[in-house]
């Protein structure tokens, strides 16, 4: 909607040197300025703004950019609102292309943000000067909050009373339509009387990305109906689509990764007085698709945290078929269960921070909680997942959802997993693919396994079918697909592997994994993305083991056990050899021990000693 001319001028009459000086200490280095890098953790400046360039640099961690970046980065401000902060230093009024019609509703949209802010100001300071102040002061303080954070959320008070926004400005005569269009005054019997919609109640401002309030819950104090009021749909509020704290949690972290989604206000306040700074709270509806496209854009894990109990459950499986579509390679979801009784906000305060963050570190990934779902819907219809015909049901309610995911190397990995549980090859769950239908959002309930067919493969997994990639070492694939397989050995056992590319790589995947560097196939995946050992690793997804877990286990083990025994001979026999050559007389002592100690030894390879 910017003309591009317009953005260039800014640029070209503001002066990088001043945004950033008035925000970060800047000292003059030669051509350039530096200080402290305001992205990253430093003791020594390594951030760079150069005047000549309109252009700031960071050795440290590379953030680079102009001032219009700097301010989005740092003032956390989207774009448009980086122009119009540029443009209003200038005097300057952003031009947009908008027709006549447009213009009006953005200048009644900026009406309503002007009321909402004004109502949120005069809420906040009732918090601190009402008479009626100290009830809402106890609640706030009983349920562990301090001012701080109050203040941070910016948490006000309704005071008692009918009117109290509507005499406000008692002279503007278009101030009672602006309360009205902004959700804070109400309207009974046809328009004669009108009051303050929050009356004696907690307020939560509802922010916007931008910091804009843009609606309130409120929350009465102590018991009453309803226990939260919020403001209704507005010009600037569609419930569905916000996130309350959303404003917040990316206000109060340098690098946003990650989001908490719970229920309740209490639940993200209470936590961000825990310094638990990145939740989020859906305002009372289920996870909405647009909710997690918002998310994505800021981070890329979002953990979803539920009660423990059925309706818990429920949920969360909502939660899985929103979210699979949008877990592209990259993004990751989780999903927490609450002890019985507990939500966040009582949780944390009983618990605290640290076994709060434990019990989050702990919950289930969407392939774990996807495929004991499942599991356990079968068993809940008399059907064994483990048996035959419940590892044909299991692929048939698995593959349609594992095909919600985009294409990708998470999806694949979902396969995969599928397949190990199942012992189906991949090509044949490709097979049994029913289209996702909307039937499977009830799967909860009445689950149908449909178990008529079973599919002759899972009648014969047994088949020793290893290797579909003749130019792969199938140890190395089934490395790659399970690096847990390392452990089977010690580290050492690996160290014999100089020779060839696959071997070589496969040393470092084991001491890796050893060291707790590396412990999925994703991990291994970013790990060489873009080395040419990607090549080999490609390949090893495309490598369809037919084996169930134990059986690639005891698989592995068994080639890696010949592969160190032809290393063992192989590298034995070279020493031997050298010796050989030597005349005898100038062998020592220990040398001749080992040329005897070979030929006395029936089998080289198989040394226990490195197997734990
Ligand atoms: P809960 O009833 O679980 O309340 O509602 P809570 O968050 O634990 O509240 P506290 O701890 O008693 O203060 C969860 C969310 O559902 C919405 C609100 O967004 C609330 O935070 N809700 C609940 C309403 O909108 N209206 C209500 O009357 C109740
Ligand atoms: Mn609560």
């Amino acid at each position: 909607m910017i003309p591009p001319t317009f953005i260039d001028e800014l640029l070209a009459r503001t002066d990088i040197v001043e945004i950033i000086e008035s925000r970060v200490a800047l000292k003059k280095t030669g051509q350039n300025f530096s200080g402290l890098c305001p992205f990253h953790q430093e003791k020594s400046p390594s951030f760079s703004v150069s005047q000549e360039k309109q252009f700031y640099y960071c050795f440290g961690c590379q953030a680079s950019g102009s001032a219009l970046k700097f301010l989005m980065e740092f003032d956390r401000m989207d774009f448009l609102s980086a122009v119009e902060s540029l443009a209003s230093r200038l005097g300057l009024a952003v031009p947009n292309d908008a027709s006549s019609e447009d213009r009006e509703a953005v200048e009644q949209r900026k009406l309503i943000f002007d009321t909402l802010t004004d109502a949120k100001d005069f809420y906040k300071q009732q918090l601190r000067s009402s008479p009626q102040r100290a009830r809402a002061v106890d609640y706030l303080k009983q349920r562990g909050l301090t001012g701080e954070v109050a203040n941070r959320f910016e948490i006000g008070f309704a005071p008692p009373g009918w009117q109290n926004l509507l005499a406000l400005k008692p002279d503007s005569s278009s101030y009672l339509s602006r309360l009205l269009d902004a959700g804070l005054v109400v309207t009974q019997d046809a328009e004669a009387k009108r009051y303050d919609r929050f009356r004696d109640r907690v307020m939560f401002p509802i922010r916007d990305l931008r910091g804009r309030t843009i609606a309130f819950g409120g929350r009465v104090i102590g018991d009453g109906k309803p226990k939260y009021l919020n403001s209704p749909e507005t010009a600037v509020f569609h419930k569905g689509r916000e996130l309350y704290g959303l404003f917040e949690a990316r206000r109060s972290q340098k690098k946003l990764s990650r989001l908490l989604v719970v229920e309740g206000y209490m639940d993200v306040v209470a936590l961000a007085q825990n310094q638990i700074e990145f939740a989020v709270a859906t305002l009372g509806t289920a996870t909405s698709d647009e909710h997690i496209q918002r998310m994505f854009r800021q981070v890329s894990e979002i953990i979803f945290c539920f009660d423990g109990d059925a309706a818990g459950r429920r949920a969360a499986w909502k939660a899985m078929l929103t979210v699979l579509p949008h877990l592209s390679d990259g993004r990751s979801a989780r999903f927490m269960f609450l002890p019985d009784g507990d939500d966040p906000d009582s949780l944390v305060r009983r618990v605290g921070q640290a076994a709060f963050l434990a019990q989050l570190a702990a919950s289930h990934s969407v392939s774990d909680w996807l495929f004991e779902k499942l599991a356990q819907d079968l068993k809940e219809n008399g059907l064994d997942p483990t048996g035959i015909a419940g590892k044909a049901a299991l692929s048939k309610d698995a593959m349609p959802l594992i095909n919600l995911m985009p294409e990708g190397v998470f999806r694949q990995l979902m396969i995969d997993a599928l397949s190990q549980n199942t012992g189906l090859s991949t090509q044949r769950l490709q097979d049994v693919t029913v289209k996702y239908d909307s039937s499977f959002e009830s799967a909860g309930q009445d689950a149908r396994p449909r178990y008529d067919e079973v599919p002759a493969e899972v009648q014969d997994t047994q088949a020793p079918e290893m290797l579909i990639n003749a130019s792969l070492d199938p140890a190395l694939s089934l490395l790659i697909l399970q690096p847990e397989l390392a452990l089977e050995f010690q580290v050492e056992a690996f160290e014999c592997l100089t020779r060839g590319d696959q071997d070589q790589l496969l040393r470092t995947i084991a001491s890796d994994v050893h060291a707790g560097s590396l412990s999925s196939p994703g991990e291994i995946l970013a790990k060489f993305s873009g080395k040419p050992e990607q090549g080999f690793l490609k390949k090893a997804f495309e490598y369809k083991p037919l084996l169930s877990t134990e059986h690639l286990k005891d698989e592995f083990i068994g080639l890696m056990k010949s592969k160190f025994k032809r290393y063992n001979q192989q590298d034995g026999r070279a020493q031997i050899d050298a010796l050989l050559q030597k005349p005898p007389s100038q062998l020592s002592e220990d040398e001749r021990g080992l040329i005897r100690q070979y030929f006395s030894k029936a089998s080289a390879g198989d040394d226990p000693s490195l197997i734990p």
